[in-house]
């Protein structure tokens, strides 16, 4: 137990790592161009705010949260998403107050307590996008571009956008009636959570994960049928702007998304590459949750990606990447007076942002340069007394053996000029 992590979870680094940085370094970019600035909210926030943001009738509040009691016992809850807790965090931050529209991005750890399996976490981590503040079907289709962008700068090309559109409350109503004359006839063959649901909230049952739950709503009426005029003409301009932009997607009335605070446009961008967690990313236009959780009534639309699972996505199409080490230079020593030099040439080298390393461990010369050679040094010099006492050193390339004489004095400069060279 001691030196096993907790199941669900798992430990980032070496080559895995890199390939984390790097697509967090295209996030970072992505979210700079299409102009969404950084939000960190806690890790925990209070119970209630998932209870009444993402909703009591989901499968995340019924049975995934990491929730506990604080030692003034108060219900605490691990973030399952990074919706609620950026809405919150525009309320209380009153963000409403600065220039509008707000739009803000994450990168998160989130915490779900489901049963663990390939792109399945307890512990996973989302990047996400929170438009609050614009009704129009533009920013709608503009967080999907975001995400199809982010797609494009991964590599990626093997991921459908399905679309839908779950209407505001009034086709909602409506469709709940539908739903529940359809569903009222096979109510004794739903699983115990979905009957329960099925007065509070029918729709919730579109997306339980029980096999046979899914045979019976295959076949249930679909919420487009319910639009009203408002909310059709909201989905046709949505479906127009994608089509100038020359982004492809399917209409599919399957996707209902898990979470209860979805208005007007849903979406998700769907890979058949890697099995059965296939939804790489999942998003859609929430107008009522600024106000549920207790703001002015302000319209909003967003998504999230799941990291682990784009990465998966991303290696099925393009393979992992290897990553090798590489250092600019490596000093290698021989004698007290020299390892002292050593040391502080690579401090000074650092400092003027050059990779540099020394031994630590106090090995033979031999020895210290095949270590040089492993971490992927560019370049090498030996110190020993003759080079302290003449101020004078040889640095080597190690690819083509090229020998520079150095004055030690100059040796930053000196460098700094051979990697420019080299780039
Ligand atoms: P979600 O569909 O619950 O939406 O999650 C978004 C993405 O997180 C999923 O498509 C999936 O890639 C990833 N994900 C979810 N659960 C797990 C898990 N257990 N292990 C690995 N990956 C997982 C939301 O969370 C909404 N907050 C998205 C949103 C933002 N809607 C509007 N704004």
């Amino acid at each position: 137990m001691l030196t096993q992590a907790p199941r669900g979870t798992k430990d980032l680094f070496g080559s895995e790592v890199n390939a984390w940085q790097e697509m967090e370094q295209i996030i970072r970019e992505l979210c700079k161009d299409f102009g969404y600035g950084e939000i960190r909210t806690p890790i925990f926030e209070h119970t209630e705010l998932f209870q009444r943001g993402v909703g009591e009738t989901t499968d995340i509040v019924q049975k995934e949260m990491y929730s506990f009691q604080d030692k003034k016992g108060r219900n605490i809850t691990l973030k399952p998403e990074g919706t609620a807790g950026a809405v919150r965090a525009y309320l209380e931050q009153k963000m409403y107050a600065d220039i509008q529209p707000t739009k803000l991005y994450y990168i998160t750890p989130a915490f779900r307590y489901e049963k663990p399996q390939a792109g399945r976490m307890r512990q996973f981590h989302q990047f996400g996008v929170e438009f609050i503040g614009a009704d129009s079907p533009t920013a709608d289709v503009e967080v999907i571009t975001v995400a199809a962008e982010l797609l494009r700068r991964m590599g990626i090309s093997k991921v459908k956008l399905h679309i839908n559109s779950l209407g505001g409350p009034e086709c909602r109503k409506k469709y709940n009636e539908k739903l529940k004359v359809y569903l009222g006839e096979n109510l004794d063959h739903l699983c115990p959570t979905c009957r329960e649901r099925f007065e509070k909230n029918p729709l919730r049952i579109l997306d339980c994960k029980n096999e046979n739950c899914g045979k019976i709503v295959a076949n249930a009426p679909t919420v487009l049928d319910s639009l009203g005029e408002e909310c059709k003409n909201h989905f046709e301009m949505v479906k127009t702007l994608l089509d100038e932009m020359g982004i492809e997607y399917t209409v599919d009335p399957g996707i209902v998304r898990g979470l209860d605070y979805y208005t007007r446009t849903v979406f998700e961008f769907i890979s058949t590459d890697i099995g059965a967690q296939g939804t790489i990313c999942g998003g859609g236009r929430y107008n009522n949750l600024v106000e549920e959780l207790g703001g002015a009534s302000t319209p909003a639309v967003g998504f999230a990606v799941g990291l682990e699972r784009l990465l998966l996505v991303s290696e099925a199409e393009k393979g992992k990447k290897e990553y090798v080490p590489s250092r600019d230079i490596f000093i290698g020593y021989i004698g007290e007076k020299a390892l002292i030099k050593a040391h502080h040439f690579v401090y000074q080298l650092r400092r003027a942002g050059i990779s540099a390393e020394a031994d630590h461990l106090g090995k033979s010369v031999k020895a210290q340069m095949k270590y040089g050679d492993k971490i992927g040094a560019k370049y090498s010099m030996i110190l020993g007394d003759d080079e302290i006492n003449t101020g004078k050193a040889v640095i080597k390339n190690m690819e083509t053996k090229e020998q520079t004489e150095v004055l030690l004095d100059d040796i930053v400069e000196v460098v700094a000029e051979l990697c420019k060279k080299n780039e």
